[in-house]
């Protein structure tokens, strides 16, 4: 797992958006994972500015979300979609039939896991996913646990996690306590991971993730296995290391 430490968030943001338009310019028809919260934000606000000076072009790419909260329609200011949209697919020129998130509308919640699952085995896999990281080594939604699951399912959120995500929300009490979750062999299996850390609060997490342990109590410690895994931190982040 290689790292690179930024001097500050701006220029995380860049890094991240020159690896992605990189993946981009190789291989124009990549299939690309992207992640939400507030961490890579600042990734997507690069990324369109490049699709706006005409350096990278998102016609030919199709992308995964690695969750997305359950129940959640889709039309809700606080689904992953709308954040996707909002934040970066409603300002390039991605289409909209190549864009793919969990169905957090789906009846048959199991189903739409194992669905999402084939599709994204049917588009050749990813071939690079964006991730962060939760404070309590959480990954997309696979919370600290005695086992992890491998392909995209149901999961439950922790205490840490509805009080971290709570901010998006009204109060803790309104944020899902479910959600569809791409799984540790879902993510692992993408051929390059691309890893954004910013903020002190991280540095703890960031410390534990590079211990040269791995455990499903810190799920994230599993990176240490990926053959093409990059973390671009911000120095605050890298502050334990
Ligand atoms: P954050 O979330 O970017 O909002 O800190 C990261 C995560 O919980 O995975």
């Amino acid at each position: 797992m290689k790292r690179i430490v930024c001097e500050t968030y701006d220029e995380m943001s860049q890094i991240g958006a020159y690896v992605f338009s990189e993946q981009i310019w190789r291989k124009p028809d990549s299939v690309l994972g992207f992640a939400t919260g507030g961490t890579p934000a600042g990734m997507y606000r690069c990324l369109v500015k490049m699709y706006n000076d005409g350096l990278v072009d998102f016609s030919k790419v199709t992308t995964f979300n690695l969750d997305e909260y359950y129940p959640m329609s889709k039309s809700s200011s606080h689904s992953y979609d709308y954040f996707m949209w909002d934040n970066l697919f409603s300002k390039i020129n991605v289409r909209r039939e190549s864009v793919y998130l969990p169905n957090g509308g789906a009846a048959d919640p199991e189903k739409a896991c194992d669905d999402y699952e084939r599709l994204l085995e049917s588009r050749g896999g990813l071939d690079i996913q964006l991730l962060g990281i939760g404070n309590n080594g959480h990954i997309a939604f696979n919370e600290p646990a005695d086992e992890l699951r491998v392909r995209t399912y149901v999961a439950e959120l922790t205490a840490d996690t509805i009080e971290a995500n709570s901010r998006f929300f009204e109060s803790a009490a309104d944020v899902p306590r479910r959600a569809l979750t791409m799984g540790m062999g879902s993510i692992m299996s993408a051929r390059r991971i691309l890893m954004l850390i910013a903020g002190e609060k991280k540095a703890p997490a960031v410390k534990a993730m590079f211990s040269g342990r791995i455990t499903p109590k810190f799920p994230a410690s599993l990176l240490q296995l990926h053959p093409d895994a990059v973390v671009i931190l911000d120095k605050d982040a890298a502050s334990m290391l």
